[in-house]
C-alpha cells in the first residue's frame, strides 16, 4: 500500500533522513514513535509531499507519487495534525465537506457524509452540524479535524500526534475513536506520536525511529518481547515489566543475604548471631548448606537452658518454594499461611533467600515504577 525506498533527505550538511525503507501494507495502523527531533514529521510530510525526498522513492499503491500531482495527491490524502485548524468561518458541516465539496460531490452527497461521520463518533447531526469551531471543547474541535481527514475517503490518512494538546481522559476516548474508525473504514493510518502507551494501544505495527533511521519495525507485542535497542526498552519502559510479571519468579522477589546457622551451633553461638544482625530467627542449614529449618530466639529463650546445640529447638513450619515457582503464587502463599516470611531453595535444596512482605514491596514498586 505504501512502501518507502531507501528514502534520504539532507538540508546541505545535515542528514534529517537517512535510507528509510519500509512497507505497510493496507488497512494497518503503523505508528511511528521516536525521540523529538528524530524525522518522524518529516517522514511523513513526504508521503504527501510537502517534503521531497533527495534521494529515494515512495509508493502509494504501487505508483510513484512523484508522478502525481501534489494538490491532486493531497486531495486523496487525509491529514490531521495537532493544530487541526478548522476554518472558524466555516460550520462544522462546512469544514468536513471542504475536500468533497472540492471534489465536487453533490451538496446531498456531502450532506450524507456529514451525518454518517457525525454519527461514528457520537456527535448528534442535529446539535452538532451547524456550530461553529469557537463553540466547541478542544476535544470535540480535534475528532471534527479527524473526520474532515477522512471525508472523502482516502485510502490513507496521516495524523502527526493529533491529540497531544488534549487532556488524557478525552485523549483515550479519541484514540478509541480512531481505532474503531480505522478498523470499520479499514483504512491505512500512519499516525505519529512519541507517546508510546499511545503507539502500543493503536498499532498493528510500531516503526521505532532515531536519528532518521528506522530502529525497528515491528508488531507492538514483538517489540515488547524483543525491544531492538536499550533505547527501545527504555521508552517501553513500564510496559514491558507490566506484560513480564506472569513470568516473574520467586528469585526476583526474594531477599539474599540470609543469616544462616549451622544445627550443630551452641545457643550463645546462635544469640550472639541473632544479636549482631538484629533478627529474631536464623535459618539452619546442613554442613551442605541445605535447608533444615529455622530456629528463633523466642524458642530458645523458652527452653534454651536445658540444650547445649539448636538441634532439638529446629522448627520446620515455615513455608518453603522453589527459586524458579511463580511470583504470583509465592505472594498468595505468604498472605495466606500468615508466615513472616518464606524460604527459598534452589535445585540443590540450599537457602537461595527468603521472600518477606517487604522484599516483595519493594521488588514490585521496582517493577512498576523502576
Ligand atoms: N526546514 C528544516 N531545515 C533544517 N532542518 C530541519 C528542517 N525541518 C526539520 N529539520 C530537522 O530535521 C530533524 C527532524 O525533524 P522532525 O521530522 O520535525 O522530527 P520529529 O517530528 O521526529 O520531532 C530535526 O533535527 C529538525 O531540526
Ligand atoms: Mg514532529
Amino acid at each position: 500500500m505504501l512502501r518507502f525506498e531507501h528514502v534520504s533527505l539532507s538540508y546541505g550538511s545535515q542528514q534529517i533522513l537517512d535510507d528509510l525503507s519500509f512497507e505497510i501494507q493496507e488497512g494497518q495502523m503503523a505508528v511511528l514513535i521516536g525521540p523529538s527531533g528524530c524525522g518522524k514529521t518529516t517522514t511523513l510530510k513526504m508521503i504527501n509531499r510537502l517534503i521531497e525526498p533527495t534521494a529515494g522513492r515512495i509508493y502509494l499503491d504501487g505508483q510513484d507519487i512523484t508522478t502525481k500531482d501534489k494538490v491532486e495527491l493531497r486531495r486523496h490524502i487525509g491529514y490531521v495534525i495537532q493544530q487541526i485548524g478548522l476554518f472558524p468561518n466555516m460550520t462544522v458541516a462546512q469544514n468536513i465537506s471542504v475536500v468533497p465539496t472540492l471534489l465536487k460531490y453533490s451538496r446531498e452527497e456531502c450532506d450524507r457524509i456529514v451525518r454518517e461521520l457525525l454519527d461514528m463518533v457520537n456527535l448528534p447531526y442535529e446539535q452538532y452540524a451547524h456550530k461553529y469551531p469557537s463553540e466547541m471543547s478542544g476535544g470535540q474541535q480535534q475528532r471534527i479535524g479527524i473526520l474532515r481527514a477522512l471525508a472523502a475517503s482516502p485510502p490513507i490518512v496521516l495524523m502527526d500526534e493529533p491529540f497531544s494538546a488534549l487532556d488524557p481522559m478525552t485523549r483515550r476516548t479519541l484514540q478509541q475513536e480512531v481505532r474503531a474508525l480505522q478498523q470499520k473504514l479499514n483504512k491505512t493510518f500512519v499516525f505519529v506520536t512519541h507517546d508510546m502507551a499511545e503507539a502500543l494501544d493503536l498499532a498493528d505495527v510500531i516503526i521505532f525511529m532515531d536519528h532518521g533511521r528506522i530502529v525497528q519495525m515491528a508488531p507492538p507485542e514483538e517489540m515488547l518481547a524483543h525491544p531492538a535497542s536499550g533505547q527501545i526498552q527504555d521508552f517501553l519502559g513500564k510496559f514491558i515489566d507490566l506484560q513480564s510479571h506472569k513470568e516473574l519468579t520467586a528469585a526476583d522477589f526474594m531477599r539474599t543475604g540470609v543469616y544462616t546457622v549451622s544445627a550443630r551451633k551452641g545457643i550463645n553461638e546462635c544469640i550472639s548471631k541473632m544479636q549482631r544482625h538484629n533478627v529474631d530467627t536464623l535459618i539452619v542449614v546442613d554442613d551442605q548448606a541445605r535447608y533444615q529449618g529455622t530456629v528463633s530466639i523466642a524458642d530458645i529463650r523458652l527452653t534454651g537452658h536445658v540444650v547445649q546445640t539448636i538441634e532439638p529447638l529446629i522448627r520446620c513450619n515455615t513455608p518453603t518454594v522453589h527459586a524458579e515457582d511463580n511470583a504470583k503464587d509465592c505472594f498468595d502463599q505468604l498472605i495466606s499461611s500468615g508466615a513472616p516470611y518464606l524460604v527459598v531453595l534452589d535445585g540443590q535444596g540450599q537457602v537461595a533467600g527468603i521472600i518477606t512482605k517487604t522484599s516483595m514491596a519493594s521488588a514490585m514498586a521496582e517493577q512498576l515504577w523502576g
